[in-house]
Formats: structure tokens, C-alpha cells, sequence
């Protein structure tokens, strides 16, 4: 699905443009990833390296797949033309019994972290999934990062446990909190 515009101001007076990255501004995304991947891999999936080796056809089509999801989107924080901050919404195929529940990844540039900027995406974010029909929100967040669960419980985020070791980065396994929100 497709986000509108939503013009916000930061806590530093910096303006902000959230919308849907559209699968023609796949190489600005790309940019993006590689950016925040490589500044805050251990709170994240991949590294930038990763994102680095994605072509620009791959991100089109995930991009369009994204796109033509009901429930799904991809909303940047676009400075201008450049993409500072990314919220993905994903989730299994229409055809499954969890298909109302969506899972959320977020990542922002280490400049406009703690500007308030997340938690303006969360909000929007949230907004619109309601609006979708989407019924639950699911993400985790490793047990290390306090920015990523002040954000998430302030939005109205429930811990509901630990998934001990899920992850090995740098040569260990680390934890992480799984967090639900029903819409
Ligand atoms: C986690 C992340 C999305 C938070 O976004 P953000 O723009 O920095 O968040 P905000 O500025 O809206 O702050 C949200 C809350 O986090 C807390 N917070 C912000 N900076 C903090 C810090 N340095 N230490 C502790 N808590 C902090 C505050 O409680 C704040 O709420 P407040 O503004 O009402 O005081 C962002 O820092 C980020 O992308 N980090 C790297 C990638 C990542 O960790 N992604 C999440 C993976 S699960």
C-alpha cells in the first residue's frame, strides 16, 4: 500500500517528509540501508555490506511486492531527496492465518537519531496500519539497545518475553525482547 505525505518537524526544528518509498526511489532506499546498516549493524539484521551487494533491480521488485500488499508498506523520512529513516511493515502471504499480523523493522541514521524522529514514524506508522485493518504489530529488539525499548514501550508496546541467543553477531550470541502491540 501507498502512505500520503505527512510533513513533521523535529525536535531540532528540522523538517521531515514521511511517505512510501515508491519502487522508482529504490536506489535512495538502498542508500539509506547501507548508511544506517553499517552505523548500527548490532542493533539490526544485516550489515551494510549486505545492502551493498542488493541490486537496484532486487530492491525495484521488493519495493513493488511491498507496494501491492494490502496491510504492507515501506515509509521513509525523506530530508529533501535523501532517505535519513526507514520503516518496513511485512508479513506472510494473504493466504495464511496470520496475515492480520504485521512485523516491523526501523532504522535511522545515527544524525537524526534521538531527534524524536522515531518515535513521529512510529506514530504514523501505527496510524496507518489501523486504518489498513492490519490487527497486530510484532518486532523484536535486542535486550542491549535501550533507545530501540524506550521507543517501543512508549508507543504502547507489550514485552512479552525473551528470545535468548537468537542472534550471533561479532563472534556472539546475543539476546532480544519480543514486543507485540493489538491495533
Ligand atoms: C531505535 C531508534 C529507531 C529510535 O529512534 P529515535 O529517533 O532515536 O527515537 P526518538 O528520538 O523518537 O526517541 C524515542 C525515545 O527513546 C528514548 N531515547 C532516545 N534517545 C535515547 C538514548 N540515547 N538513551 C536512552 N533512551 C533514549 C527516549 O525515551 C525517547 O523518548 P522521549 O523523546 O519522549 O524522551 C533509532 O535510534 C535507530 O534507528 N537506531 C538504530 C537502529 C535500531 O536500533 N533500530 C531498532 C532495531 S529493533
Amino acid at each position: 500500500m501507498i502512505i500520503p505525505a505527512s510533513d513533521i518537524v523535529l525536535k531540532n526544528g528540522h523538517k521531515i517528509v514521511l511517505r512510501s518509498v515508491r519502487p522508482s526511489e529504490a536506489q535512495l532506499l538502498l542508500n539509506h540501508l547501507i548508511i544506517s546498516h553499517n552505523e548500527s549493524y548490532q542493533n539490526l539484521n544485516r550489515d551494510g555490506n549486505y545492502w551493498g551487494k542488493v541490486t537496484l533491480e532486487e530492491e525495484e521488485k521488493i519495493l513493488t511486492n511491498i507496494e501491492n500488499a494490502n496491510m504492507r508498506f515501506m515509509l521513509g523520512a525523506f530530508d529533501g531527496d535523501r532517505i535519513v529513516g526507514g520503516l518496513g511493515i511485512f508479513g506472510s502471504d494473504p493466504g495464511t492465518f496470520t496475515r492480520f499480523t504485521g512485523m516491523l523493522g526501523i532504522s535511522i541514521q545515527k544524525a537524526f537519531q534521538g531527534t524524536g524522529l522515531g518515535t513521529a514514524m512510529m506514530k504514523y506508522a501505527i496510524e496507518k496500519c489501523k486504518e489498513s485493518g492490519l490487527h497486530r504489530l510484532e518486532l523484536s529488539v535486542r535486550t542491549y539497545n535501550p533507545e530501540g525499548i524506550a521507543l517501543y514501550e512508549k508507543v504502547g508496546f507489550r514485552r512479552i518475553g525473551t528470545l535468548t541467543d537468537t542472534a550471533f553477531i561479532d563472534g556472539k550470541f546475543v539476546s532480544e525482547y519480543l514486543y507485540e502491540k493489538i491495533l
